[in-house]
């Protein structure tokens, strides 16, 4: 049974900050412009931000690599695939609005030429597109060349902010590969930069759904007062993928699932979900509340990464309409690799709120269905009222974010079938965004993009989110090291993981409740 929400209009509320102004004149320097970030997301986000008019007119970009190139082969290659990626017919007013602000320089950071043609060109499009001195880094390179980058900025003091002036970088994941590089990676870019001039980039933040959370919690008074541990039995989140590792073999064999989602994306979401209201939209208000969240996690001590946390690789098997071989069997993948693809696991959150409810979470590759949703299962109602009538038992409420795909939120609640005998019925009422606000084509890029220029960092983690987050997965990277798996593969592809995935729940009398199909 469906219930729909009638489909008027809501007000609509801007935040303050967020007036739709264009952002201030700037200029954007992507290192690893050659690679696919900039391709599939960077490039078209800035063209749809011109769609909507929020770059300012002194506004222009530098792609700088290795690769040779000229400013025309970058402009060329950048139009092929804007067409390709942006998901949209590409309006030639808007796209040439933003070629003719591309620029390329082919150069190596760790030399000083490279780097003085770098310094040269941002003059130049100082001069030209006047963008007053402003510039924001984006490091869309692997990780290994973020110290040397950051390096070089300090060198030729490009990354110094004088007056008016202001100098931003944002950083790309992964951040660290554990506690201790992840705080090591923090050191070297303080060292030259202050904590106002870093914006560590998690991409899920830029999705809509995830944004919503802030708003769908605080901005409705009947939901808070009962989101805590009297009224909520146990929250799960879902993040299942179902493409295998496609060419990223080489990353992931060194990363798996844990490291490439959960102290990033997933605790992203727990911390959204989890956090008290903050007392405003700045960015440090925000993040103080989240960064809470993140060291309230229970630590794990050995005996619970055993007890509390699955691992899982796919293998052979049928996902998302595709044959996929045993991940073993993919390109650049050891043939004996430990590398899980999927992860399962238990927390809790030792503070007030959340005392004795646990958060599930789930991740995978190759699963039998794309999904990210996040499901808050209320506790069950007393049943006194209802002994001797044909209800055997009790559903209990549940609210359903569904972060993508079909974005959008359900509560389920019960209600009597109609009929002489009381019976009753779950039924799910439900918002879908397409319905409501139609559907807009986006990389989740754009308004991060926006934010940095605006000197926004509330959508971007500050050092101790980052270190908290590893901090509650250095204890599973630790015990799974020094346990190999020994069941691997242990799920075919196309199914929602091992089966200690569910014994997981199981044992705490749940199951997972987002279906496979
Ligand atoms: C990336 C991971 O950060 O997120 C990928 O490295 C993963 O492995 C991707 O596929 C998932 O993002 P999304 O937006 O498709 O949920």
């Amino acid at each position: 049974m469906q219930t729909q929400l009638p489909t008027a209009p809501l007000p609509s509320v801007e935040s303050p900050r967020t007036n739709g102004q264009p952002g201030g004149p700037c200029a954007m320097v992507i290192f690893g412009a050659s690679g696919d970030l900039t391709k599939r997301k960077l490039v078209p986000a800035l063209y749809n931000l011109s769609r909507h008019r929020l770059l300012a007119t002194e506004f222009a970009v530098i792609g700088f690599a290795r690769r040779p190139g000229t400013t025309e082969s970058f402009r060329a290659q950048m139009r092929a695939d804007v067409a390709r990626y942006c998901d949209c017919a590409v309006e030639p007013g808007f796209w040439d609005w933003v070629e003719s602000r591309l620029h390329y320089v082919s150069g190596d950071v760790t030399d000083a030429t490279s780097v003085k043609r770098l310094e040269k060109q941002l003059a130049e499009l100082d001069r030209d597109h006047g963008t007053h001195g402003n510039a924001l880094f984006y490091l869309a390179t692997p990780p290994e060349q973020f110290g040397p980058i950051v390096r070089a900025l300090d060198t030729a003091g490009l990354a110094r902010e004088s007056g008016e002036r202001w100098r931003r970088v944002i950083v790309e994941k992964p951040f660290g590969r554990d506690l201790a590089s992840a705080r090591a990676l923090n050191e070297e870019l303080r060292a030259v930069l202050s904590e106002r001039q870093i914006y560590r980039i998690d991409h899920y933040l830029g999705k809509e759904t995830v944004q919503n959370l802030l708003v769908f919690r605080f901005s409705n008074g009947i939901f808070e007062p009962i989101w805590n541990r009297r009224y909520v039995d146990h929250v799960q989140i879902t993040v299942a993928e179902t493409l295998g590792v496609e060419a990223r073999g080489g990353y992931y064999e060194g990363a798996g699932a844990l490291r490439d989602m959960v102290p990033n994306h997933i605790f992203q979401l727990i911390s959204l979900v989890a956090m008290e209201c903050p007392i405003s939209f700045d960015a440090n208000a925000v993040r103080d509340e989240q960064s809470k969240v993140l060291r309230a996690i229970a630590p794990l001590s050995p005996e619970d990464v055993l007890s509390r946390s699955v691992r899982g690789q796919y293998g052979a098997g049928r996902a998302g309409g595709k044959e996929l071989p045993d991940y073993r069997a993919e390109a650049q993948v050891d043939p004996h690799s430990s590398t899980e693809t999927f992860v399962a696991m238990k927390l809790e959150l030792d503070n007030w709120r959340w005392k004795d409810v646990p958060f599930y979470l789930r991740v995978g590759k190759a699963m039998a269905r794309r999904v990210t949703e996040i499901v808050v299962q209320f506790k069950r109602p007393p049943f006194a009222l209802f002994r001797g009538t044909a209800v055997k038992e009790l559903g209990a409420n549940r609210l359903v974010i569904r972060v993508q795909p079909d974005e959008g939120i359900h509560l389920h609640f019960g209600a009597k079938i109609p009929g002489a005998v009381m019976r009753i019925g779950t039924v799910d009422m439900a918002f879908a965004y397409a319905d409501h606000f139609g559907t807009e084509p986006a990389t989740g890029y754009e308004r991060l993009l926006y934010d940095a220029v605006l000197g926004d960092q509330t959508l971007f983690q500050r050092a101790d989110m980052v270190e908290a987050g590893w901090s509650v997965v250095q204890p599973m990277l630790d015990v799974w090291q020094a346990l190999p798996p020994r069941n691997f593969p242990n799920y075919p592809a196309g199914s929602l993981g091992p089966a200690e995935a569910d014994q997981l729940l199981a044992r705490d009398g749940r199951r997972w409740l987002t279906p496979a199909s």
